[in-house]
């Protein structure tokens, strides 16, 4: 799909605010791709999707969870995991993205897991560094990410935890995998 085309279908979905911050992933996926070797195209087309399903009524995310038999132990934690997944299902149905990477890129850009696959990689990061975020942090993670990919993405993984954490909030059990996952290869 062509660029104008997804951002077309995906700033009808969005506030203004969430179309801004798309538009900074999409740019930085791409640069991230090219640095790392992921590829571009999909990184870009994954970028903009990511946050489709962000603005979608709680109901209606639930009931997809519930009826497409995607984990429901999402529905036990924070509701900000929900559009992860939700949005990989919707954006196969109703803009006609059918490329598993992609897709897989969109359905784990909240929570991570194991194995993540480069483009994972480069999404999860993306949305994590783009220009429009500010927190206590993330200049260290973009910093970080002009070197290494993995280890930019372990420190916006801790960062994540420790976030929730100080707030007394729940950890989804995914992120702790994704974390594990991460830490024991690079010691390999
Ligand atoms: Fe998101
Ligand atoms: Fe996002």
């Amino acid at each position: 799909m062509e660029r104008e085309k997804a951002l077309q279908l995906v700033k009808k979905q969005l506030t203004e605010h969430r179309y801004q911050h798309t538009l900074g992933v999409m740019e930085t996926a791409i640069s991230l791709a090219g640095r790392f070797g992921a590829d571009v195209k999909k990184a870009e087309i994954a970028a903009i999707f990511h946050d489709y399903a962000k603005f979608r009524p709680k109901n209606e995310m639930k009931e997809i969870i519930i009826n497409q038999g995607f984990p429901e132990d999402l529905l036990t934690f924070n509701s900000e995991l929900w559009h992860a997944p939700v949005g990989a299902y919707l954006v196969e149905k109703e803009a006609g993205i059918t490329d598993h990477e992609i897709l897989d890129a969109i359905r784990y850009h909240t929570s991570g897991r194991p194995n993540m696959t480069l483009l994972e990689k480069v999404i999860y990061l993306a949305d994590y560094i783009e220009p429009g975020r500010h927190f206590p942090g993330v200049e260290e993670v973009r910093e970080m990410a002009r070197e290494n990919l993995d280890l930019a993405l372990i420190k916006a993984v801790q960062n994540t935890i420790f976030f929730l954490m100080k707030k007394n909030q729940t950890v989804y059990p995914e992120t702790f995998f994704t974390y594990n996952d991460l830490i024991t290869k690079l010691e390999d």
